[in-house]
């Protein structure tokens, strides 16, 4: 019997859960707007990446190469990886799902950091798994907090280090520490999409314990300093087995011919990359000590993005800053929207970061917010 009344329902209440918010991209009475509210890179991919994306043009009939060799082997040779252990996504964002789709069900828990990628509660809630949330200190991931978290539900725990929104990250021995005391049958998912910022010896991304141990998966991404975030590419270092695993849930041509070998070109211009990181690491620098100046608190951190907070500055709060802002055609992202008192701001090219120098200050020195 059918009725006209009747409609589809998704097998769960999907409408508890908040859809991504992607970063604003649009301000009213601005044509070109200083756009620093998704991590992208203002300098984008190095020219050597546009060119292989543009050499793909005459294949575009063609699906794509499903195995991903090319690139596969790009990121093989240049992180002096297995290469039967990578395996591409459109964007490290679908690999996470995936692994949570993979490895977590109804009633399990999945472990994240406070301040955690939005994606993943998205991608997990609806298989009905329990989102749990270790406290960090002042931003940063505390390894005991995560620890004293695991119970006999925790089947995944995932960390991103660096951690947005600070960009505030854990040494290669703490993480070795969480690993060391995590269950054997419980998936570390290390999410490493800022770690091309990081030039400290102390850091480790964590391949050495995904090819020593069968229990850890690394997540990269080319969406940040690749400057390559429109073409959707990301890929994740996994143990064999769990290759195997994703092989079997992926779509057959999850990743374009046209992001493929634009990676694999981006990922071999090494020199490219080294110039961003250090071009970065410079603005940050400055931005954070002209903002201290300012009077606000900038926490440190080392990746494409900093944190602005205007906690206990009196009459000052991240909306009112966020409006001043986009007044003056620049588009932060605002964070912790219940305490109103943090912006996360992209690092942009010299120009955009002395507006929003420019901006904070007179923000700042303002007497009525
Ligand atoms: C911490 C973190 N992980 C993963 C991603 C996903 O990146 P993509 O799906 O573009 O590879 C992002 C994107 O902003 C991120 O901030």
């Amino acid at each position: 019997m059918t009725s006209k009344h009747k409609r589809p329902l998704p097998k769960r209440d999907l409408s508890l859960i908040d859809p991504y918010q992607q970063g604003k991209s649009v301000l009213e009475n601005t044509v070109k707007p200083i756009k620093l509210s998704s991590n992208e890179s203002s300098y984008g991919p190095s020219p050597r990446a546009i060119e292989a994306y543009r050499s793909v043009e005459n294949a575009l009939f063609r699906y794509p190469d499903g195995a991903q060799h090319e690139l596969r082997q790009a990121i093989a040779e240049i992180h002096n990886l297995d290469i039967d252990k990578i395996i591409c996504g459109c964007g490290s964002d679908e690999l996470l799902g995936l692994l949570i789709r993979a490895y977590a069900g109804e009633a399990d828990e999945l472990l994240l950091t406070e301040n955690h990628f939005i994606m993943c509660p998205i991608y997990a809630r609806p298989q009905g798994i329990t989102i749990v949330l270790a406290p960090e200190d002042n931003y940063r991931i505390n390894v005991d907090s995560i620890l004293r978290m695991v119970s006999d539900k925790t089947r995944m725990v995932i960390i991103a280090n660096p951690n947005p929104p600070t960009g505030v990250w854990i040494t290669g021995r703490e993480i070795k520490q969480l690993h060391d005391k995590l269950p054997g049958d419980i998936l570390l998912i290390i999410d490493a999409a800022y770690a091309e910022y990081v030039a400290d010896d102390d850091y480790d991304a964590g391949f050495g314990l995904v090819d020593e141990f069968e229990n850890v998966v690394v997540t990269r991404t080319f969406s940040k300093i690749y400057g390559l975030a429109g073409l959707r590419i990301g890929w994740a270092y996994c143990p064999d087995h769990v290759i195997d695993t994703l092989q079997r849930v992926r779509s057959p041509f999850n990743t374009t011919s046209a992001a493929l070998a634009a990676a694999a070109a981006a990922v071999r211009d090494v020199e490219y990359i080294k110039s961003i990181r250090e071009k970065n690491t410079s603005s940050l620098k400055k931005i954070s000590s002209s903002l201290t100046a300012a009077g606000l608190r900038v926490v440190p951190g080392v990746a494409n993005f900093y944190l602005a907070s205007f906690a206990g500055v009196e009459g000052k709060t991240a909306s009112g800053a966020a409006k001043y802002l986009e007044s003056k055609g620049i588009i932060p992202r605002p964070v912790n929207s219940s305490t109103d008192d943090a912006l996360r701001i992209t690092v942009g090219n010299d120009a955009e970061n002395d507006a929003v120098i420019t901006a904070l200050t007179e923000y700042m020195s303002n007497r009525d917010g």
